[in-house]
């Protein structure tokens, strides 16, 4: 399956991502995760990404689409993705249908995690993820590790992301509303839109999205 996930900042994207790949046998393409991975290895690519990140705003779409592009390309993705935080506009969502086109494939469906901004300023702001693996999603009071600041799957050390902070969330905001809700609209022409009510339980919204997906769309 080829599947775009949507949503705010916060909505549960990444935490999402990581069941529906392993129930989908799927591999999860964050293009987020992938610049936090460069800026963590110093590469050229990651010190172009890190003022816009830390600015809240969007990384330039030359550097962005080439990025994803080749992380589709590589092997375990032939078959099939599950896209969080790319497209991201609708420049970005052209680009992604060309590659597609070019391939010969398409999308199954676009996942639109529906979520209130309250909701969303409370889950971000006590956000904590393992610095062994972005894909240990954790919060301060949701879903506490056992012990403050230790992932509990590996061990590692939790920390919050540079881009967490009060002022840069209200701006993600905006830029989500500006930039990526249009590509809802985008995809709506295209019927692929099947929205997820985000609130409740982690699990629930799995079941919700997983039924959503074998439903047909
Ligand atoms: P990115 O990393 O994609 O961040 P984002 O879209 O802002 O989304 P988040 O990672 O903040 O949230 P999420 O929806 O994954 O939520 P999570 O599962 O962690 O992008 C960061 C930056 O990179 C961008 O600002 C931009 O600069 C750049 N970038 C990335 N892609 C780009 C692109 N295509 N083009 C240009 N620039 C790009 O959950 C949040 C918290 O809530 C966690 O603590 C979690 O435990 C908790 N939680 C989750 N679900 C629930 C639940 N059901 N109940 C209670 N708590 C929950
Ligand atoms: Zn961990």
């Amino acid at each position: 399956m080829r599947i775009v996930l949507v949503g705010p900042p916060g909505a549960g994207k990444g935490t999402q991502a990581a069941y529906l790949a392993k129930n989908l046998a799927i591999p999860h393409i964050s293009t987020g995760d992938l610049f936090r991975a460069n800026i963590s290895q110093g590469t050229d690519l990651g010190k172009k990404a890190k003022a816009f990140m830390d600015a809240g705003e969007l990384v330039p779409d030359e550097v962005t689409i080439g990025m994803a592009r080749d992380r589709m390309n590589q092997p375990d993705a032939t078959g099939g993705f599950l896209l969080d935080g790319f497209p991201r506009n609708v420049s970005q969502a052209e680009a992604l249908d060309e590659a597609l086109k070019e391939d010969g494939v398409t999308l199954d469906a676009v996942l639109d995690l529906e979520v209130p901004e309250e909701e969303v300023v409370k889950r971000i702001a006590g956000r904590r993820i393992c610095r062994n693996d972005s894909s240990h999603v954790f919060h301060v009071s949701y879903s506490a590790p056992k012990q403050e600041g230790v992932c509990d799957v590996c061990g590692g050390e939790l920390y919050q992301r540079d881009d967490d902070s009060e002022a840069t969330v209200r701006k993600r905001l905006e830029v989500y509303h500006t930039q990526t809700e249009p590509i809802i609209d985008y995809y709506k022409a295209q019927d692929l839109v099947v929205t997820i009510p985000a609130l409740g339980k982690v699990e629930e919204v799995t079941e919700r999205a997983m039924a959503a997906l074998q439903g047909g769309k």
